[in-house]
């Protein structure tokens, strides 16, 4: 198992190019198995949740070609079964999108239930409702879950007491073949669901509203493809290294990326003190010497809202910041276990229900913790930039399931971070 060791005390200055969106490739890479002709999709991020699912595209029968740095291509017209109830369907949460895909290809689906980061509970009762609207049957056995539409498959009416971004694009994706006009209404708003959405139009899909609260998805016989797509900038990716530029007062150009998607990140950052630029595809986090950091209050929505997925990140903010910050985590149920090893940084952080209070600013200090699931473990390496000492986080794989190049994009900007084995396994060799 291999473990980062970070000193703590560098400024971050540099630029760092954004890859492409995970949560968006995923769901492209599960839609391109609707299609009736192949596709090549550009800017495909390397990392190892995007490998888990090409595999199991493949275990489906897809003829996937990595062509290059980050581009594929993939012909689904080679995909001979609707059952996917391997192990390997359970590493990844993302593997659910193929309910979706595999129903709108063959009116059936058979998928072992997904895995995913722990935090609380993780119900998929909103893509069920959607398939059952659209005339599937569904069965949950041994974790194994089965939908029939092979009697009736038609369009369906979804309204989500919850803008759910799974089931969002699932029951989109399922729609895509359905006789008739599928409405999703309160659905989520996330760039990576206008992304999806975009793919599967420009492949020969008919989906209106992507982006809205309403999508309409207008069944189509065929799906052609023969296109290419290049997947838009990663938010979440873009958003960890300019919070990464703000708590160790530095300078941070992040480039390639789309300043709007960023902007519910970008305006908290610009209340609290700190300095932001931006271009037309980048955008300038700095703190100058002089500057104080003031502490804010987050809360965690479905976009245009605070993203979730930089909850834990934002956290270390708090933690830099000048007065009382509260994080509202208004997504998940349980998602500050994180918290406890930050307090063995020595971090002063009070726990009330969904809220996390941070008396700021501390001096965190340096200790072995482990990342938990991919963005607290995101935030353990930001806590550790700015740690006194030198910081080892362990099970980092969690990490590289999200974020490419992590340690030699924070390498490049002055991070004193390496590589090295667990030093527990090294003490009992
Ligand atoms: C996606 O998860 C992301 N994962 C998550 O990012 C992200 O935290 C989440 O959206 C919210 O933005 C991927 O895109 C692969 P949800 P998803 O369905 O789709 C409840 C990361 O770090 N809910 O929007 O599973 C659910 O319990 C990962 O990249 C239901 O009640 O999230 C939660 O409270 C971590 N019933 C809320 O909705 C359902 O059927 C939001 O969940 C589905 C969801």
């Amino acid at each position: 198992m291999a473990s980062y060791f970070i000193e703590g005390g560098k400024r971050l200055v540099g630029d760092i190019k954004i890859s492409g969106s995970k949560n968006a490739a995923l769901g492209i890479i599960a839609a391109s198995m609707v299609l009736d002709g192949p596709c090549t999709i550009d800017n495909v991020p390397l990392i190892s949740d995007v490998d888990v699912l090409l595999n199991i595209c493949r275990k489906l029968g897809a003829t996937i070609k990595q062509s290059g740095e980050g581009s594929i291509t993939i012909d689904p017209t080679t995909v001979t079964t609707y059952e996917s109830t391997h192990e390997m369907t359970r590493s990844i949460r993302a593997s659910y999108y193929l309910l979706g895909a595999l129903l709108s290809r063959f009116q059936k689906a058979k998928l072992t239930m997904p895995g995913g980061c722990d935090f609380g509970t993780r119900p998929i009762n909103l893509h069920i409702q959607g398939f059952r609207s659209m005339g599937a049957k569904d069965e949950l056995k041994n974790g194994i879950i089965t939908l029939d539409a092979t009697a009736e498959y038609h369009s369906g009416h979804l309204y989500m007491d919850q803008a759910s971004v799974g089931a969002t694009i699932n029951v989109m994706i399922a729609a895509t073949k359905a006789p008739g006009t599928t409405v999703i209404e309160n659905a989520a708003r996330e760039p990576h669901i206008v992304d999806v959405a975009n793919f599967l139009n420009i492949m020969g899909a008919s989906i209106k509203g992507a982006g809205t609260d309403t999508i309409r998805i207008k069944g189509v016989d065929r799906i052609p493809g023969n296109q290419h797509y290049s997947i838009i900038p990663d938010q979440i990716e873009a958003g960890t290294y300019m919070i990464a530029g703000a708590v160790t007062r530095g300078n941070i150009v992040v480039r390639n990326v789309i300043p709007k998607h960023m902007e519910p990140l970008s305006m908290k950052m610009k209340s609290m003190g700190i300095q932001i630029e931006e271009g037309d595809d980048w955008i300038r986090v700095s703190v100058g010497s002089n500057d104080v950091i003031k502490a804010t209050n987050f809360k965690t929505m479905p976009y245009p809202g605070f993203p979730t997925d930089l909850q834990p990140q934002a956290l270390i903010l708090l933690c830099v910041a000048e007065g009382i910050g509260k994080m509202h985590e208004a997504v998940w149920a349980n998602r500050f276990q994180y918290i406890e090893e930050l307090k063995r940084m020595n971090a002063d952080v009070t726990i009330a229900g969904p809220i996390a209070i941070v008396n700021g600013p501390q001096q965190l200090t340096s200790a072995r913790v482990p990342a938990r699931d991919l963005r607290a473990g995101a935030a353990m390496v930001l806590a550790a930039l700015i740690a006194e000492g030198t910081t080892e986080i362990t099970s980092v794989r969690t990490i590289e399931r999200g974020y490419q190049d992590f340690v030699a994009k924070l390498q490049k900007v002055g991070a004193a971070i390496t590589v090295g084995e667990d030093s527990e396994m090294l003490e009992r060799e």
